[in-house]
């Protein structure tokens, strides 16, 4: 950190407000892989979950709170007792751990939502927050829907709590509606009506529904605030969050202006972007600021000129700043030693049972594909994780389909008692032919809720990646599959979204406390 530059931490909550995302479930397992990344980006905190939403996101806080070192991990509680007792247990094996909880103070809130006065409202953040601090050391308190609460009432609240011992106290921007110069004049207001103000950090939250979420949390470092709360790719409640990756790079890219420095590995954002995307199966823009495919391309003549001169002409910043640098890294006659060691510089360390598959796929790939790079090595390690551990798992493929043709697949799978079994079967078209050939065999009734297909790398040979999503009553499965072959990678994500409906519904019919698949939010009524 430079002299002059003070340290601006960073709050993800991918894991939590990230999970709020339409549609998305995260299980248990997939939590501790995003959670293991955002301690590789570096990030100060990691809001893991909300625990006392669900017996299921008890449990995933408790495991990131126990396996992950370096971030402080935080829980996010209600101001309701047994919210912050469940909240405090969950976050306990924590090293460094952090109890967040926050309660509505606009009138829009206190009025609609929670029928409270001022006064019970005000008087529930106090108690809370001392009771908060019985536990740990680390509060913090957000008054939720900051932006469209009476100020002075704010500012009240907020001295209050922060001598019921807050440490941090986080202004939410709720529903994404303030603009950048009016929230910053808040900020500063709030610094000279509270000068408590000053003993604690300041943090912001700020959704996206105006696209402003990171000129929002910019302008809130302007004026002073040393906490940005952020999610991967922008996730989050409805139109998101501040997006890690731009609020990263806006600051390392301007000291001179925002006066901060983070403690990020700039050179993990590009793979965590892709991991936060493939499980929670939300696609990112291509002209997404950062982490998007065409955020270094260049199309125009005049602009492909520039760069191959000088790359200063037409970029800000490298692709290998981001990690997204598409090399050329290995090809045909490459060996497993070059494969592992490439895999180490990415930051993958793999057994050697997991090299031995990941080597068989990447000589597979090597003889259909001339160049092989490290988007094609990452979506490779994405396919292989999903198979791992599949209870029946794709052996053979063959569709036949054409202008005349109706559409016929023949598919074998290969099941957990060792028998290979074999369907064939017509559809509308060749992936409803594939899929409904599956479905006879895997027998796991399921409806297809979306099914996204797209391109890892360039060009006629590209490896496509494909996402679907299952829904089974309230049960909801994700499948990831990537291949060469865009049918086989949708066939592979189908049997894959399978397998994980499968284990999700026989885990519920073992611990039906455990609703590990359900996003944890929408068990809750009210929030606050
Ligand atoms: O948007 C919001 O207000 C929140 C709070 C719980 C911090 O997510
Ligand atoms: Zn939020």
């Amino acid at each position: 950190m430079s002299a002059e530059t003070q340290h601006l931490r960073i709050l993800d909550t991918t894991l939590r407000d990230g999970e709020q995302s339409p549609g998305v479930a995260l299980s248990a397992d997939d939590k501790l892989q995003i959670a293991h990344q955002l301690a590789r980006v570096n990030v100060d905190i990691i809001e893991a979950g909300f625990p006392y939403s669900s017996p299921g996101d008890f449990a995933a806080v408790k495991a990131i709170a126990k396996q992950i070192e370096g971030p402080v991990i935080a829980g996010l509680a209600r101001c309701f007792e047994e919210d912050v007792r469940r909240c405090a247990e969950a976050v306990k094996p924590a090293k460094r751990a952090r109890i967040h909880i926050f309660i509505g103070t606009s009138p829009i809130h206190r009025e609609g939502q929670l029928r409270m006065t001022k006064q019970q409202v005000f008087d529930r953040a106090v108690s809370m927050t001392a009771l908060a601090r019985e536990f740990q050391e680390d509060v913090e308190f957000s008054p939720m829907d900051a932006s469209r609460t009476e100020p002075e009432y704010l500012a009240d609240v907020v001295a209050a709590t922060i001598e019921a011992g807050a440490t941090t106290i986080n202004l939410p921007d709720t529903v994404g509606y303030a603009t950048p110069d009016e929230w910053r004049a808040l900020l500063a207001w709030m610094y000279e009506r509270v000068p408590r103000l000053h003993d604690v950090v300041l943090s912001v939250h700020c959704h996206n529904d105006l696209g402003l979420a990171t000129a929002n949390s910019l302008a809130s470092v302007r004026a002073g605030a040393r906490q940005v709360e952020t999610c991967v790719n922008g996730i989050g409640e409805r139109a998101g969050n501040a997006a890690l990756e731009e609020v990263a790079m806006a600051t390392q890219l301007h000291p001179e202006v925002f006066g901060v420095t983070t403690q990020l590995d700039s050179s993990q954002l590009y793979r965590t972007s892709r991991l936060v995307s493939q499980l929670t199966g939300m696609l990112v823009q291509p002209n997404k600021a950062v982490v998007g495919a065409n955020a270094f391309a260049h199309h125009s003549g005049i602009h492909q000129d520039g760069v191959l001169k000088d790359p200063r002409t037409f970029e800000i910043m490298r692709a290998e700043a981001v990690g997204a640098g598409s090399s050329l890294v290995l090809g045909k006659l490459s060996g497993r030693h070059a494969l592992k060691e490439r895999l180490a510089q990415m930051g993958y360390a793999l057994d050697e049972e997991e090299l031995k598959r990941a080597f068989v796929r990447f000589k597979e790939l090597a003889d259909r594909k001339r160049e092989v790079t490290d988007r094609d090595l990452e979506a490779i390690l994405a396919d292989e994780r999903t198979v791992a551990d599949e209870s029946f798992r794709l052996e053979h493929l063959q569709v036949s389909c054409g202008t005349n043709l109706r559409p016929t697949a023949t598919v074998r799978m290969l099941f957990s008692d060792g028998v290979s079994r074999e369907s064939v079967a017509l559809g509308d078209g060749p992936v409803d032919a594939a899929y409904r050939a599956i479905d006879s065999l895997a027998q796991v009734p399921g409806e297809l809720e979306e099914f996204a297909i797209q391109a890892v790398s360039g060009g006629i040979d590209a490896v496509g990646e494909v996402s679907v999503r299952l829904r089974r009553d309230g049960t909801r499965a994700l499948g990831h599959g990537a291949d060469t072959d865009i049918l086989v990678a949708a066939a592979k994500a189908y049997v894959h979204a399978l397998n994980r409906l499968a284990e999700s519904e026989a885990a519920q019919r073992l611990h039906p406390e455990l609703d590990t698949d359900a996003p944890a939010i929408e068990r809750l009524a009210s929030t606050s």
